[in-house]
Order: C-alpha cells, then structure tokens, then sequence
C-alpha cells in the first residue's frame, strides 16, 4: 500500500486511525439499531474476494453484456428465485437488482408510466417519501389519498377519487408493508374497486420494500404477489436479508419491459435498467444469502423476528405502554416516548408515534432495556 493518499497526503498510521475510530462508531451504532428495517446480522466473508475486481452489471441482466466482469448469471438467479417468491412464473418475469427500494419503486412507476402516459398516479399518505419524489421526477399527475388509523390506504377515498378520473388511466401505487406502521393494503380488494368502477386501464406496482422477504415465508399472508393482481413489485435487499450495502429488487411482466424496450430500441440503444453501471457485487450478496439460507433458512430468520416482535408488544403491554403490530408484521407501533429514549436508540418518530423494527439482529434483552427506558 502507498505512504500517501492524493494530493493531501496522511500517514498510513493516520488513514488507519480514522478508519478504525470509524469502524468503532459503526459497531456502537449497531448495537442500538432497532428502529430501522436493517438486519444487521450477516455474513458474506465468502464473496469478500470479488473486491478485488472491478465488477459492473451494466445493461439488461438477461442479454449478453460486453463487459465481461460481471455478475449476470447470478443476478438472473436473483430474479427467477424473487420471481418465484412474489408468485409469477420466472418465465413471464423480468426484473434486475436495483440500488435500493427507491429505484425499484421508481422503476414500477416510470413503467406505468410509458405504458400509460395520461394516467393519474394514486397512492396513499402512508406511502414511504420517496414516492412522491418519484411522481414528481416523472412529471406524473397524481392525487394523495388518505390512510386509515392501521396505515391502509383509505378506500373509499381511492374509490372517490378513481371515480372523479374515471375517464383516465389508473397507477395505483399500494404498500405491502408500510414505513412506519406494516401495513399492507388490500390488493384484491382495490382490484375489485377498478372492476366496479369499470376502468379498462389500470395498473399496480406494490412496495414491498420489507414485507416482500417475510410474507413468502409465513404460512397465512395477506395478498401480496403478482397472483393477487400486481404488475410490479420492488423489494429491498438490505432490510429482512441484510447486506452490507443498499440493494433492492425491481420485478415485473417481460412482456411490459418488451414493449417500453422496443421503443428504446428504436432510437438505438437497447437499455432497459434505469441507471447504467449498476452494482456487480449486491446481486453476488444477496445470490449468497439465497444459497447459504434456503426456504427453510429464510422461514426461520422470519419466524424468528416476529417472535421477537410479540414479545416486543408483550413487554411494553404489560408496562402499559399501548405497542401493537399488524399480523404478519415485525413493526411494533408504540406512542413516542420521551427525546433521551431517541438519545440512546435508533428509531425513527412520525407525530405522536414511533416503532421498533425487530429485524433478526435485535434480541429479546435489547427489548427489555428498550421498554424499561420507556416506562421510566
Ligand atoms: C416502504 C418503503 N418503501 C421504500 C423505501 C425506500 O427504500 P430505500 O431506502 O432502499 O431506497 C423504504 C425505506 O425504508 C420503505 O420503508
């Protein structure tokens, strides 16, 4: 390794100094993360050595790529074994790895998007923030809906305003798995509300940025796969997995990609993902822990968080803290307690409320001092 560092030089013994104060922060910050959907316990030491090459999935996943360091075949992997898991036929499906959940999502809606371009975009104000940047970025028409009190979309609202549209196409943009509360959204019961309202042109892209890796894995989930009525989905790959870096799956219907392709082509350049270079090694990260853990590795790991997510409720009942979760949902929503309790732990707070996430890394003691911190 080099003594110096650009134009700026610092000692190697300095560069490891900060690096190992840094690595220290990190490892704390950790240790209080119960707040967010990012399971921190992992291990990818096997795929460490891809490090050391200069790896880049740019392009389409399923045609032939002309840098050769790449990851494709693994990633398409990835796609068929999350297509199997959202319920459709890894045939029908094309889907790639993202960088997150925000590009999957706007990767749904840029597709609704070109397949429907007068469409009016509907979505809940329980909708994760980046949706409404998304719609604002795609210059699409679209109306806030309310949420009810459990974070479902507000049906009867949706109806109200689909049926003031009615002469336009429908984007509904549901949540299987809210932010703050776990919600799902009812999707054959906003199918059923297309139906009676007679519109002919509709489409659905669904957020399952966490309960997209834990409702394949319960036996009684609520609908949430392209069977349900679906047209997209995009899945992070940080949250229930974990990885070491944000990354995420956007899947859909081959042929939509096909038809918005085609136009592509015709100015010539055939580029269907929304950014070029894309990440070579999260495909690799998220391929190792779909081999490493399997069905029944993945139902454990789900069944496992939402134990700890009764418990959770359990525990902060019997302190008289009203906590509660959705069925199937390793949120538990609980009223915001004191600042010095946001001081010691990371979670995020909306209004009056706030939640802990019980990703596997977040243990039955780290809930314990939790609720004795916000009972006293
Ligand atoms: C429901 C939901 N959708 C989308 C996102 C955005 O995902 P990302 O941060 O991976 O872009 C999040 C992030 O927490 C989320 O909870």
């Amino acid at each position: 390794m080099t003594e110096t560092l650009g134009t700026n030089p610092l000692r190697q013994a300095e560069i490891q100094g900060r690096l190992d104060g840094l690595l220290q922060e990190v490892q704390e910050a950790g240790k209080r993360q119960v707040g967010y959907p990012t399971n921190q316990d992992f291990d990818y030491s096997a795929v460490l050595p891809f490090l050391e090459h200069s790896l880049n999935n740019v392009r389409d996943p399923f045609h032939a790529s002309n840098y050769w360091s790449n990851t494709h075949a693994f990633e398409r992997e990835v796609i068929n074994r999350f297509a199997g898991l959202l319920r459709i036929d890894p045939a029908e499906a094309w889907g790639y790895v993202t960088s997150g959940g925000t590009e999957g999502n706007m990767y749904g809606l840029y597709l609704a998007r070109e397949l429907f371009p007068n469409a009016m975009f509907y979505f809940s104000e329980e909708t994760h923030y980046s949706v409404l940047k998304n719609v604002r970025v795609l210059n699409a028409r679209h109306i806030m809906i309310r949420r009810q009190d459990n974070g479902e979309i507000d049906y009867d609202d949706l109806r109200d305003m689909i049926r003031v549209n009615r002469g336009l196409p429908a984007v509904i943009m549901v949540n299987v798995g809210t932010t703050m509360r776990g919600a799902v959204d009812n999707i054959p019961r906003i199918r059923e509300i297309l139906t009676d309202l007679a519109i002919t042109s509709s489409y659905i892209h669904a957020d399952a940025a966490l309960s997209g890796t834990i409702l394949p894995f319960v036996d009684d989930p609520q609908p949430y796969g392209f069977d349900a009525g679906i047209d997209s989905v995009s899945v992070s790959g940080h949250k229930m997995i974990g990885a070491p870096l944000p990354c995420g799956v956007v899947l859909t219907k081959r042929p939509y990609v096909e038809r918005v392709g085609r136009a592509i082509e015709y100015v010539g350049v055939e580029d269907t993902t929304l950014s070029g270079s894309r990440s070579a090694f999260a495909p690799l990260l998220l391929w190792h822990a779909m081999a490493r853990l399997g069905d029944a590795g993945f139902r454990r790991l789900v069944a496992g968080a939402l134990e700890t997510a009764e418990y959770a409720v359990g525990q902060f009942n019997e302190r008289g803290i009203p906590a509660w979760r959705h069925r199937n949902s390793v949120t538990v929503v609980f009223p915001r307690p004191a600042p010095e309790v946001f001081r010691k732990w990371q979670m995020a707070p909306e209004a009056e409320i706030t939640h802990i996430i019980t990703m596997p890394h977040v243990t039955h003691e780290m809930v314990d001092e939790l609720v004795d911190d916000c009972a006293s």
